[in-house]
């Protein structure tokens, strides 16, 4: 590997916002200083790369942030960034910063955009990965992930009082457009009924099978968790569903956006910590196109490429344990 001396890192975060982003900045700027490397905080992602949205940082810009959700320097989807244009602008801004690598914290947008911009300009990135969706390959956990799950898991222990005094069926409906893990995990914590995610085949009729099966079980709450990505549509469009095939009496809940905010975990604030310092060491270690993630309780590099090329399989021993134990 080629050892390229790093002074300048810029850091930003990118695509939609994670509880644990702004821990992850904390931890760039903190270890880039304790290496006596200076840090330029980059705003709204690639968009101020382009227009030139930089703040120098040092270790009290990041001070009292750990526990804060959203991202301190903001976020955005950059359009313009995936024109070659718009890319020649960022690279130029960044030159007259003399910003010599990148700390991307974000999702696969976030790394794909970071490749094609090294491929192109040379500048060297490590992707820190934060998204609620749990959607990377390389890492066991995105930072966000384990907070997002936790909101959405309070929000379904509430839902289940009411749905239990109502003897109501609850179909509600958690983030996710391409991926379940949300889903999946909300749902075996909450003791759904039943889970819809994008990545198992989901069936009208046997959903109704199910459905009537439980009120012979003589069951009270019902909760049925959809990730918006299903193929049978959302939770509003999967209740009419099912009420036009057997005319059940149900109430949906969209949790939506409440997922995305939030104080991070512990959990979420210390993989954040962890990945935001190893990012800065494998950039100074001359690594460059990776993700730092954690796998098996060990940090692991993975080239960005494979992160959203190769599927993170979702636990089937977890989508079995919900049919069981629904009984
Ligand atoms: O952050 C990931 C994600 O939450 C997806 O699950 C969701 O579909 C999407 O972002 C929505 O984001 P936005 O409203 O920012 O487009």
């Amino acid at each position: 590997m080629m050892k390229k001396e790093i002074e300048k890192i810029g850091v930003f975060t990118s695509g939609g916002d994670a509880p644990g982003m702004n821990a992850a900045i904390r931890a760039v700027v903190r270890t880039a200083f304790h290496h006596r490397k200076e840090v330029f905080g980059i705003r709204r992602g690639y968009r101020g790369m382009i227009e030139g949205e930089f703040q120098k940082m040092g270790p009290r810009s990041v001070s009292n942030i750990i526990q804060r959700g959203g991202t301190i320097l903001k976020t955005a989807r950059s359009e313009e960034f995936f024109t070659k244009e718009g890319r020649e602008k960022a690279y130029q801004s960044l030159k007259s910063h003399s910003i010599d690598a990148l700390a991307a914290i974000g999702g696969d947008g976030t790394f794909r955009g970071a490749l094609e911009f090294f491929e192109e300009f040379g500048i060297p990135a490590v992707g820190v990965p934060a998204t609620i969706d749990n959607d990377l390959y390389g890492t066991d956990f995105t930072i966000g992930f384990d907070t997002a799950v936790n909101t959405a898991l309070q929000s379904v222990d509430r839902i289940r009082d009411t749905a239990q005094s109502h003897d109501r069926i609850f179909l509600v409906e958690v983030m996710g457009r391409q991926a379940g893990f949300i889903g999946l995990a909300v749902g075996v914590s909450g003791g759904a009924e039943h889970i819809l995610i994008p990545e198992t085949k989901s069936d009208l009729d046997a959903l109704c099978e199910e459905v009537r099966s439980w009120a012979r079980k003589q069951k009270g709450s019902r909760i049925i968790i959809v990730s918006e990505g299903d193929e049978l549509g959302g939770a509003a469009e999967i209740g009419r569903k099912i009420a036009e095939k057997m005319g059940i009496d149900y109430r949906v809940c969209v949790l939506g956006h409440t997922q995305r905010g939030g104080a991070p975990t512990a959990q979420d604030r210390i993989l954040a910590s962890l990945l935001g310092s190893v990012a800065v060491e494998a950039l100074l270690d001359g690594e460059t196109n990776v993700m730092v993630g954690e796998a098996s309780r060990k940090v692991v590099r993975t080239p960005l490429r494979e992160t959203w090329e190769k599927k993170k399989a979702i636990d089937e021993r977890i989508v079995q344990l919900c049919g069981v134990l629904s009984g």
